[in-house]
This record gives C-alpha cells, structure tokens and sequence, in this order.
C-alpha cells in the first residue's frame, strides 16, 4: 500500500492579507492598528479564512509603507506594543486561525541602527553589513538602475561612497555575503517563531544577491525608455516587450544562484520548529528548490499578470504551472494584493464586475493550490484612484506622476492621473465597514490616512452586505464554506475537462470518496455547457438560478459559475 503523504495546514488553508494600516482603527487615530485587528476576530471568522498573512508591522519611517523596517524585533508604535501582538496572536491560535508575518530580507530603512553604524565610517564594524563600492568622481560603481527609480547607487557624502539599494533610497540592501548579517536575521525569525508565529512572508526574495562582478547593463537602457513602452499600455505589468526590457534592466540585480543556498538554510531554521511555512514573494519555481528544501509556497504570479482572466489563459496557465513544479511542490494562487490593481478593478469589465469577482474567487478556491485573498476583496472593494497629490502616501505614486510629465511631457491632470494609477495608494485604501463617515474606518472628524473610497455610501461596506444574502461578503461566506466542507477542494485530484466553448473553463477536482465538476464561464456572453458526466447536485451558484440540476446541457449566464457534485 502506498503511505499518503499527510497534508499540511498551509495546503489545505485559504490566507487572507491583512494590510495593517487599512484594515481597522482601534484608537481612532486614521491609523489601523492591532486593536483594530482583534476587534475583528469574529469578523474574519465569519468570513471562514483560515490564515492570515499580515503585511509589515514593525517600526518603521514609512517611506515604503512599512517595507522599510527600522527595527524587526517590535511593533510599529502606531499599531500597538509586542504584548498586544502576543495577544493578538494568542487569540488566533485559540480560533484555529493562524498568523504569517512579512519578513524584509533584502534591505532595511536607512533609519535602521545598523545602516546608522554602517554609513558612520569606512571602518564601522557593520560597515560591511550593507553594499558599499566607491564609484568615480560622481560616476556610480554601475550603471544599475533602482526598480524604483533612478540609481541603484546613492552617494553618501560622509565616507565619500556609494551605497547599493534595489528598491528606495531609504532602503539600503543588506550584504547577505557578510555571515553576521544571516546570523542577526536568522535571530529574527527565531524571535517571531518563539513567540509563537506560524512562518514568514519572504518579500522581495529574489532581490537578497547581486552580481558581485558587478558587469553594466547595455549602453542606453534607461527608465525613461521603459517607462515610454510601458505607458503605451493601460496595464503594462503583463505586456511581453516591456518584461523583456525590464528584466534585460535588472538581470545583474535579481535571482542569484546564491540565494538557493540561503534559503536552504533558512528553511533548516523553521524546521527546527513544528509546522512553520515559508512563501516566497516570487513565481519562480526554483524557489520550491526539491520540492522539499526551500519554500514551501510561491505565487503562481502568472495567473494574475493578465489583462483579461479568459478561459484560455487560465488554461495555459494551469498546463504551464501544474507541469513545472517538481514533486511534492504545492501551488499558491492569488489575484491580487497591496501591490497591484484590485481584482474587482484589475479585471472587472465595467459591466459585469460583481458578477466576474464572484466568478473569480470560484475559480481562485476551487484551483489546486493554497489560495491568497487580499482584505477589502470580500466586498467588492474597487481601486481608487485619487488625484490630490498632497494625499499620496506611496512614493511610486509621485514618481510615476514626475515620469509622465518628464517623459510624455503630459499635462497636470494627466500626470496626476497616471500618478494614480501606477502607484499602489489606489489599492491600499481603508476598508469600509458601515456607510457612516469615513466608511466606519474611523471617527467622522478624524483624517484616514489614505482616503476612504466614497463608494462606501453606494453599498460597498461590510454593514449593508452582512443583512443581504445577495451580497459579495455572504457569497464569499458561501464559498469559503463549501471549500471547507468539501475537502476535495483543498487536496483532491486537478483535472481539466475539455469543452466545446473555448469560454468555458471546466475543472474536476475529486478524491477518492467525491468528484466534484467546476464549471465557469470567463465571458460575457452567454454560453452552452454538455455535463461530462452524471450529476447529483448543485453544490454552488454565482447567480441565484439559470442553471437547473435536470439539465444536461445547460445555459450559462455571462461570468456564471457552478460547482455540481458527480452522481456516484
Ligand atoms: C515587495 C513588497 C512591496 C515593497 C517591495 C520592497 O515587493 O510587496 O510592497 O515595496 O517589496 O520592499
Ligand atoms: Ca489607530
């Protein structure tokens, strides 16, 4: 007989992001905090999410929102103390849920001890904690850009050199060559883990190594030009020539063999601990190392890089996904998060977008893989996307805002728009939870930190959704229950049912006690559907009625989705 693997909590799981700052505000102040968090445990228990994967909380000066930590051992002071945190955490475990936290390998906020100690003097014993090279006479060491513009070398006037940093400025790279720097993060992690958290988040993962031959990248490759093909696109982040240019940009700066080794090392650490769980912030499959050694989930980012979420490119993505990763990998599928567009905005049609995020989150918790939702998704939170410059907290926003101007020599209205957009403020606004003012985030007189999206008065709020069975909120109830009471849908088998709709994207997932068929039309037109086999019974709808369990070729509305059980 042959001994089943038994599965894990973090394959059978659906994770939610909580994004700290937006989430809820316990004392009032426009902040999110963690007494907001715990005032919302029966909230995330209702909804039926299993784990919770919390954006950064530390200290932090916010100039990345919080991806530039200045100290990893505490809580940032406007999110509360380390003993509410243990609280926090503590309550969790007592319902069963579980918490990830987001761990910044790559780089630290400049405001960060050791960047003070290192940047004090050449001979600072932590001067070799961060990347430093001397260029010449105003020229950088390379010609590396930064992802967030500019320089990848910032020159620090006091020793006369330069210091590397990926991402912002104010967030130097660590030097993950230097041993001391391993052993004081891997002291972080074992701090978090004994207190009891149940694994890490790895931002930016693949950005920890660069070439330390430093070799320049081709004469005339420049942010200006990439920034030229990508505002030829509305949603540049998926178009081919532009990754292709992006990636020739930075292939000196990201995914080092060395940091297959580190991550090997890091896994021994969790392993130490009972049942912890790493997910790489990449979709590169080398990150599953064996399938036993490295992370245990990385994002199947793929799926979500799309303009439109068609029949065909779920598909493909499945075929491509499924076939690559190497025994024992696990997938992990997402739609969407702090980082990008909202699913509702991303992909909605402008028409039919209640009826594509339902159909969505069928699909997202019906694919095999751990499933990753984004706070705010359960009520059909849309981007939005304000212009008032003065209120732009991401400093993408701003940059992207100088770079229409600059490059496209745009007028204010346009660069403020396309500042809008391409920044990330759009999609980290407050959630909304009753339509009073500031959408119940917090007191009416009190400013939010980022503007409340005034949809909130049109329904978009968690209040008018709960008494409301028609709602986003109890259709993502509905769906996270049925995937919870049907194990099959966490563990079982994955296999595409061929249709004569190109449309039509049909699933069964089964094991040995159930088959359950998946049946989602990714369009807005509607289409016909044959039943591959006998079925017993509806066990979800996205819309009320349309499809009824006598007919063997049903009628499927625009973006509906179904899940039948197969007779025995
Ligand atoms: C990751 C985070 C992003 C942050 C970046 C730098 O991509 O998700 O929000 O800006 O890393 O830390
Ligand atoms: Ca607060």
């Amino acid at each position: 007989m042959i001994s089943k693997e038994i599965t894990k909590w973090w394959q059978k799981a659906v994770f939610y992001q909580i994004y700290p700052r937006s989430f809820a505000d316990g004392n009032g102040d426009g902040i999110g905090d963690l007494a907001g968090m715990i005032s919302k445990l029966d909230y995330l228990q209702e909804l039926g999410i299993d784990a919770i994967w919390l954006s950064p909380h530390y200290p932090s000066p916010f100039v990345d929102c919080g991806y530039d930590v200045s100290d990893y051992q505490d809580v940032g002071r406007e999110y509360g103390n380390l003993e509410q945190f243990q609280h926090f955490l503590n309550l969790l475990h007592q319902r069963g849920m579980k918490l990830v936290l987001d761990l910044v390998l790559n780089h630290t906020s400049d405001q960060h001890p050791w960047f003070i100690e290192s940047r004090s003097s050449r001979d600072n014993p932590k001067r070799d904690w961060y990347v430093w090279r001397d260029g010449q006479t105003g020229v950088p060491p390379t010609n590396w850009f930064s992802a967030f513009g500019g320089s990848a070398w910032q020159y620090d006037q006091n020793t006369s050199s330069y210091y590397y940093h990926y991402f912002f400025k104010e967030q130097p790279d660590l030097n993950w060559h230097n041993p001391e720097v391993k052993e004081a993060m891997f002291n972080v992690v074992r701090f978090w883990l004994d207190m009891g958290v149940d694994g890490f988040r790895l931002d930016a993962v693949g950005t920890i190594f660069e070439d330390e031959d430093y070799p320049p990248i081709p004469e005339g490759m420049s942010q200006e030009e990439l920034y030229r093909m990508a505002s030829r696109y509305s949603q540049p982040k998926g178009e081919k020539t532009v990754v292709a240019y992006h990636d020739e940009m930075f292939k000196h700066q990201v995914d080092r063999p060395e940091v297959h080794v580190l991550m090997q090392e890091l896994r021994k650490v969790i392993d130490e601990y009972k049942d912890r769980v790493l997910i790489g912030e990449t979709d590169d499959i080398a990150f599953y190392g064996d399938g036993n050694n490295e992370l245990h989930l990385n994002f199947n980012f793929p799926l979500m890089r799309t303009r439109q979420l068609t029949a065909e490119h779920v598909r493909q993505n499945q075929v491509e996904r499924l076939s690559a990763l190497p025994p024992n990998a696990w997938p992990c599928n997402t739609l969407g998060n702090h980082d990008t567009a909202r699913v509702y905005t991303a992909f909605g049609d402008g028409t039919h977008n209640n009826e594509q995020n339902k159909l969505y989150l069928m699909l997202l918790l019906t694919l095999k893989g751990t499933p990753f939702l984004y706070n705010g998704e359960e009520i059909g939170m849309s981007d939005y996307f304000f212009t008032d410059k003065t209120r732009f907290k991401d400093p993408l926003s701003v940059l992207y805002y100088e770079l229409e101007k600059r490059v496209n020599g745009s007028d204010e209205p346009t660069a403020l728009l396309r500042g809008a957009l391409m920044g990330r403020d759009h999609n980290r606004t407050p959630m909304q939870w009753s339509n009073s003012a500031n959408g119940g985030f917090c007191p009416p007189a009190v400013e939010p930190w980022l503007p409340v999206n005034p949809d909130y008065k049109a329904g978009v709020n968690v209040n008018d959704q709960v008494s409301n069975p028609d709602s986003m909120i109890n259709f993502y109830r509905r769906m996270l229950n049925v995937r919870r009471q049907n194990p099959v849908l966490q563990t079982g088998e994955y296999k595409e049912i061929t249709t004569e709709s190109k449309d039509i994207l049909s699933y069964c997932r089964s094991n040995e006690g159930q088959t359950l068929l998946v049946v989602l039309n990714m369009s807005p037109e509607i289409q016909r559907f044959r039943l591959p086999f006998k079925v017993k019974q509806i066990l979800i709808n996205t819309m009320k009625n349309w499809v009824h369990i006598e007919d063997p070729e049903p009628t499927l509305q625009p973006y509906q989705g179904v899940i039948y059980i197969a007779a025995e």
